[in-house]
């Protein structure tokens, strides 16, 4: 069995997520919503806490004091990364081999029990794969209303996504040094393309 899990990414005109192992743009209120969306556990299961799932280098591009990332459990997908508390690169984190790996260990005890939501945190090649996952259920999308210098994308959208409400996502243009972003939700209505 594997568990259904949901992606966050902010994404500027043209499709850009980074550049140079960073992010292209400084939005303090979108970073404040990445940590309450990705820390909030639904309701019925307080005591738990929600994981987030990343990449290597975008595990490598939270500067150091802030991670692991707080109040959640973290997730890196890597063949190179060692694993377990005596690698300072990986305390704190769970190490897995491929997205495939860590949802199927994760669905089972002792992880069932302490895990509430599943987010995935990017990057490129895991988002990717994660919108070709029959398991990918919402996309929480913040459109940067901007184009930006990247060298790292988003895939585009499949169909099956629609945009849907959901309460606690604001709604409308938000805007920071002069930068206008718009929070979205799409949720798959159906199985991805065989
Ligand atoms: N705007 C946003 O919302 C957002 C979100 C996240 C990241 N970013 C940006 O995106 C950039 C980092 O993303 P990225 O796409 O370059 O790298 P990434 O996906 O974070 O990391 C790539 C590495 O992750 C591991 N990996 C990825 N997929 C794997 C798989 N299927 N199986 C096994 N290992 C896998 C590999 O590590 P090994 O080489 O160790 O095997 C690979 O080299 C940064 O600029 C970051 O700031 C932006």
């Amino acid at each position: 069995m594997q568990l259904k899990f949901n992606i966050i990414a902010a994404v500027c005109e043209g499709n850009g997520i980074g550049i140079n192992g960073q992010l292209p743009w400084k939005l303090k209120g979108e970073m404040a919503y990445f940590k309450k969306i990705t820390s909030t556990p639904p309701s019925g299961a307080e005591g738990k806490k929600n994981v987030v799932i990343m990449g290597r280098k975008t595990w490598e591009s939270i500067p150091s004091k802030f991670r692991p990332l707080d109040n959640r459990i973290n997730v890196v997908i890597s063949t190179t990364m060692e694993s377990g508390e005596g690698s300072d690169a990986s305390k704190g984190v769970m190490v897995f081999r491929s997205l495939g790996s860590a949802l199927s260990a994760l669905a089972l005890p002792p992880y069932s029990d302490l895990c509430a939501d599943f987010w995935l945190i990017g990057g490129s090649s895991l988002y990717a794969e994660a919108l070709r996952h029959p398991n990918c259920h919402r996309l929480y999308i913040t459109h940067v209303l901007k184009k930006f210098d990247c060298d790292t994308f988003l895939p585009l959208i499949p169909a099956q996504f629609k945009a849907i409400k959901v309460d606690g996502v604001p709604e409308g243009k938000q805007e920071e040094n002069g930068i206008e972003y718009e929070y979205k939700v799409y949720e798959a209505t159906s199985d991805p393309p065989a």
